[in-house]
């Protein structure tokens, strides 16, 4: 593990570009749950249920009730020593971009800024007749929140499943990854796509990647270097020996 730690720090000394896709894995140590732990169920709810967009047409009352819960627990959690070694390493970088398929926006609050939120985010709502995105913070909303412009309902600004990513910040994301010299894939499974597929452009761009997981993952046969274990040391471990 030392030896690795080090050959990733070589790999940062000599990188221009930096590029970093993460995933739940990097919010887990903050007490945020994982996604596909165990038994497909996100707080016993199917994914079908509460993050589909036939889930919110057959009831959005349950959807909501979900995200008040996600929204209530990332508003009750702090960044963690990965979120903030990631902030950290960015000062360190003229070119650095973080594409999170997070939507608790720890890695903004450990101080990282240039974060292309794939998947949205539990602050935002998106009204569901005029189109209005607002930032609602994290403070409790309404049961059935609805939009200050037109007093339509407005759902979570979260990409579900089926629907597209935005298309700016994937473009973005896919811009930053395939230019980055280093390209650092953390605490996800890289099964969803698109935000997967980041990894294989990296490496089909040239990037050296490292991964930083508990176990090996479908990203690892891109992986030049593996870090597993806990994010929230070995992130650190690497910042350390720069
Ligand atoms: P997953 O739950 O699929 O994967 C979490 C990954 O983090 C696993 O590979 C774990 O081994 C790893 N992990 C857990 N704890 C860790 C730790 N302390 N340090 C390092 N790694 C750790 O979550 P994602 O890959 O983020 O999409 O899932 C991707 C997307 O699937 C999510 O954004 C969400 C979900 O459906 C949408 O909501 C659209």
């Amino acid at each position: 593990m030392a030896d690795d730690t080090e050959r990733a720090a070589s790999l940062l000394r000599q990188a221009r570009r930096v590029c970093v896709l993460t995933g739940a894995g990097v919010s887990a140590e903050s007490g945020v749950p994982t996604f596909r732990a165990s038994d497909g169920l996100w707080e016993g709810h199917r994914i079908q249920d509460v993050a589909h967009p036939d889930g919110w047409a057959k009831n959005p009352q349950l959807v909501w009730d979900f995200y008040h819960a996600r929204r209530a627990k990332a508003g009750s959690v702090s960044p963690n020593p990965g979120h903030d070694a990631l902030a950290e390493l960015e000062k360190r970088f003229d070119s650095f971009t973080l594409a999170t398929q997070n939507v608790d926006g720890l890695h903004q609050r450990a101080g990282s800024r240039a974060v292309l939120e794939l998947h949205g985010s539990l602050r935002r709502t998106r009204c569901t007749g005029c189109i209005d995105v607002t930032d609602q913070g994290l403070d409790p909303l309404p049961a059935m929140p609805t939009c200050v412009m037109c007093g339509a309902v407005v759902r979570p600004d979260i990409v579900w499943f089926g629907e597209m990513l935005d298309e700016r910040v994937l473009k973005e994301a896919g811009r930053a990854a395939a230019t980055s010299d280093v390209f650092l894939v953390v605490g996800t499974s890289a099964v969803v796509f698109p935000a997967a597929g980041l990894v294989a452009l990296a490496a089909r761009g040239g990037a050296k990647v490292v991964e930083f997981n508990l176990t090996r993952t479908d990203a690892s046969e891109f992986a030049d270097v593996g870090l597993y274990g806990p994010s929230g040391q070995t992130l650190p471990a690497v910042l350390a020996a720069l």
